[in-house]
């Protein structure tokens, strides 16, 4: 038959399109878990993945990578700064990780992110076999669900969101918030990271029900985990995502990994501890909060700058959108004066890194790390808590861990902290610091028993025997 079984639709495609210095194009893998976890049901089912490829201005048709078909859906620079930097990073996001930042609203903005979203609705519709299963991902496409049950009302369609879906009170702020409740409402199934996520959509879904608007209502009825529209009922569930543990945990035992984690510490002059964050550089991630923490324990000589050393890995991310550029330069300039106080030649306190670190040197990194400070102001779940207990096979190491974070529901052995209480953070920092040895191994146990029985596999697959209604199976034809 003509067209794929089984379609991924996600902003970007697994692969992104790479210029070199001499202006050479070529696609490059990008290392995200969503494309490991979902390849090989990918490609057992003709399977599809709609994306971007990553830069503005390419026009490139369908192609076939190793049995798994690509399409790109182009964008042009115009849509790049309306949909990508504009509605998706300056409105959803910060108004989705509790209005850090302040949303801005702008028309110009929503009529390209209503375009974008037919575009990859469209092409999805190209793609998609008779009868076929698609799943939608993420904020950047939430009006995709009902674009395309409106073009092709065979299809089965998923959708998941990887960030936190806000309480209803700041939800209302959204001008066209009615159409993204509905845009989502296409869905046979809506899938969120916790429960407190599906019980804000639910709940916001009853509130928009009936409320008369310039385009009409939402017409809903909602019961506990589903939400009637019409004779049609979409289930709303939580899916905690996760990582390809296995694998981590594989890497983490190799010899050439362990040995790069041993010189790490000894070229920073074997401290007695690493503290280590690894991050997009988000204004969500909380990076500043534990500079702040870090700077008072030092000043306050609760932490001795001989004894503990902090890593700070920031990869570049989203950096033409004004937030992100204010964030790098409060950042860097924290980073500056902690050293400027505390450090002496031959020995930096904070050693910061604004890249991206290839996979191995990153297990590496983790290996390296006594203390590792994941401490989100707000994240849907957080991945790189889950990588550094996933590379913890050696049981060392300790986690200081945002409770505002998803990953917090799940690692319950951690340091946990409030980022809005730096009293808080200081003093998960100093336990971590200071865990004995037969404890630290005791809580990484426990958590390392939850990260790799519960890995981006098992997600993938409860997500979608739960969408084609298949009990605890995978679908057979998945
Ligand atoms: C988050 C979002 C993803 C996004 C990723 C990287 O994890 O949930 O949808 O792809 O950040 O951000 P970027 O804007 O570079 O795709």
């Amino acid at each position: 038959a003509a067209g794929s079984d089984f379609v991924v639709v996600a902003n970007r495609l697994p692969v992104d399109l790479d210029t070199a210095p001499d202006g050479t194009q070529r696609w490059k893998k990008s290392p995200g878990g969503l494309v490991t976890a979902l390849e090989p049901i990918l490609r057992s089912n003709h399977g599809a993945w709609v994306g971007w490829p990553g830069i503005p201005d390419v026009d490139v048709d369908p192609f076939d990578e190793d049995g798994l078909e690509l399409v790109p859906v182009g964008l042009s620079a115009r849509e790049v700064a309306d949909y990508y930097e504009g509605f998706s990073n300056a409105t959803l996001w910060p108004l989705y990780h509790d209005v850090i930042v302040r949303p801005v609203y702008d028309r110009t903005w929503w009529e390209a992110y209503v375009e974008v979203n037919r575009r990859f609705a469209e092409a999805t519709s190209k793609t998609a076999a008779q009868n076929a299963t698609v799943w939608v991902q993420d904020y950047q496409l939430q009006l995709v669900p009902k674009m395309l049950r409106m073009l092709r009302p065979d299809l089965t369609i998923g959708f998941f969101l990887h960030i936190p879906f806000p309480p209803v009170e700041l939800f209302m702020q959204m001008p066209w918030r009615t159409e993204i409740v509905e845009g989502l409402l296409g869905a046979d199934l809506i899938g969120f990271h916790l429960p407190g996520g599906a019980q804000n959509f639910l709940y916001l879904a009853r509130r928009l029900a009936g409320q008369p608007t310039s385009r009409g209502s939402v017409g809903v009825r909602t019961k506990l985990g589903v939400v009637q529209v019409g004779f049609r009922d979409v289930r709303v569930g939580a899916f905690p995502i996760s990582i390809d543990s296995g694998d981590l945990d594989e890497k983490s035992r190799r010899k050439n990994v362990r040995d790069r984690a041993q010189q790490m510490r000894g070229e920073l002059g074997n401290p007695k501890t690493i503290m280590l964050g690894v991050d997009r550089l988000d204004y969500t991630k909380g990076i500043d909060v534990r500079l702040n923490a870090f700077l008072e324990l030092l000043t306050e000589g609760r932490v001795d700058p001989e004894d503990v050393v902090m890593i700070q890995i920031a990869t570049p991310s989203r950096e033409r959108v004004e937030s992100y550029k204010h964030m790098r330069g409060e950042i860097e300039s924290m980073v500056g004066r902690i050293n400027g106080e505390f450090s002496r030649v031959g020995h930096s306190v904070v050693h910061y890194m604004h890249r991206g670190v290839p996979r191995d040197e990153l297990t590496a990194y983790y290996l390296a790390a006594d203390v590792m400070l994941v401490t989100p102001l707000r994240d849907g779940m957080n991945l790189v808590a889950k990588e550094y207990v996933a590379s913890r096979s050696d049981l060392g190491g300790s986690l200081v861990l945002s409770e505002f974070t998803g990953a917090a529901a799940e690692l319950r052995q951690a340091y946990q902290c409030n980022p809005h209480d730096l009293n808080s953070v200081k003093d998960a920092m100093v336990s971590a610091i200071e865990q004995d040895r037969e404890t630290g191994r005791r809580y990484m146990r426990a958590m390392r028993r939850q990260v790799l029985a519960h890995d981006v596999d098992r997600w993938a697959r409860s997500f979608l025997s739960a969408l084609n209604r298949t009990g605890d199976d995978v679908p057979s034809h998945l």
